[in-house]
């Protein structure tokens, strides 16, 4: 025994008196790895009589926990030494740039969801929440959309459950009613969020998407109402009064029912934007249904609301002038990246 503690102490001595980490490094090599003593001090265990195995088996780990230790003692004192050196000015050069720590960004949905939030807030909305995986109920049936109706059709649905109780929201609209079911009326909400259909993809069609809905519920509200909102909200967007026009659009859950055009704010003659039409497709929208409004236990004598849905996504796409909807959720840094 006292002939390896010799050779250990040996070891720890050259450590400690290793000039440089290269040095160190051969010591290392020689003790603790593939042929170094420690290993053909384990590689001998079989061959010893047994009463010897356990007293060397421990001895062996022994030598390499002290070695270890030694090494790393000895590497700290290295790279102290190395601070000091550049600090004394050996070799520092204060003037040279630092590393610039990388920068991630917003991505541009969650840009232009914030601005808008900031927007509807100002003009006295509240903004909600509300679940991706929903209830059949709020994403069609209390939107007036029975079971076996041909507006079911409108838009092919993910389902979750064999029994078609649960879908993953196709719209923001189950909103409307989770916001009816919340708050008391007179109020303004918005509910921005994901929604996802089972489409084909391409440029323009993906099966995730985002969307805002906008439901304000009040006494005698009317389109004019619509409009004005509408405006304000443009006015908003585009700081300057932009000209809409009601084209009459059909969804189950308001009557009327709208799409809302804008005239193009990108040209006065007509651009690729607009398809020279001079008018952008902006939003649909409309009077809230009366069923709709009792699903949300308001009573539709009393009060009355209006409803839009803004395509978060596509008012990105125009925004930024992105020809494929798929780069939104590609996660590619190439595209996230010019929004930095
Ligand atoms: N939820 C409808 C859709 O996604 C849009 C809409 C919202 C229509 C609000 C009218 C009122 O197609």
């Amino acid at each position: 025994m006292s002939d390896r503690q010799a050779e250990l102490d040996a070891l720890l001595v050259r450590i400690a008196a290793a000039p440089d980490a290269e040095a160190l490094r051969a010591i290392e090599r020689e003790t603790l790895e593939k042929e170094g003593v420690v290993a053909r001090l384990l590689a001998s265990i079989p061959t010893l009589p047994p009463q010897e195995r356990k007293a060397t088996g421990q001895w062996a780990n022994q030598m390499k926990r002290a070695v270890e230790e030694a090494a790393s003692a000895r590497r700290s004192a290295f790279e102290a030494a190395a601070l000091d050196a550049e600090r004394s000015g050996a070799g520092f050069d204060a003037t040279i740039p630092g590393k610039r720590p990388e920068r991630g960004s917003l991505h541009p949905v969650t840009r232009v969801t914030r601005e808008l939030e900031d927007l509807f807030t100002s003009m006295g909305y509240v903004v909600l929440d509300g679940p991706e995986v929903e209830l059949d109920w709020y994403n069609f049936e209390a939107l007036n959309i029975p079971r076996d109706h041909p507006a079911r059709d409108m838009q092919d649905t993910f389902r979750c459950d064999p029994e078609g109780n649960v879908v993953l929201r196709t719209h923001t609209s189950p909103g409307q009613v989770r916001a009816m079911e919340r708050m008391k009326p007179p109020f303004r909400a918005i509910v921005p969020g994901k929604v996802f259909r089972q489409e084909t993809t391409d440029a323009s069609h993906e099966h995730t998407f985002h969307q805002m809905e906008g439901l304000v519920v009040g006494r005698d509200l009317s389109v004019g109402h619509l409009i004005g909102a509408m405006k304000t909200l443009l006015r908003g967007v585009f700081g300057r009064e932009i000209e809409v026009r009601l084209r009459p659009g059909y969804f189950p859950f308001v009557e009327p029912g709208f799409e809302l055009d804008a005239r193009c704010p990108f040209c006065t003659e007509g651009c690729s934007v607009c398809k020279r039409s001079r008018w952008i497709e902006l939003l649909p929208c409309g009077m809230v249904h009366p069923n709709v409004l009792r699903s949300g236990g308001i009573d539709p004598e009393v009060w009355s609301g209006f409803a839009f849905g803004l395509g978060l996504s596509r008012l990105v796409m125009l925004r930024y002038g992105i020809d494929d909807v798929r780069h939104l959720l590609s996660g590619d840094l190439r595209f996230l990246e010019q929004f930095a």
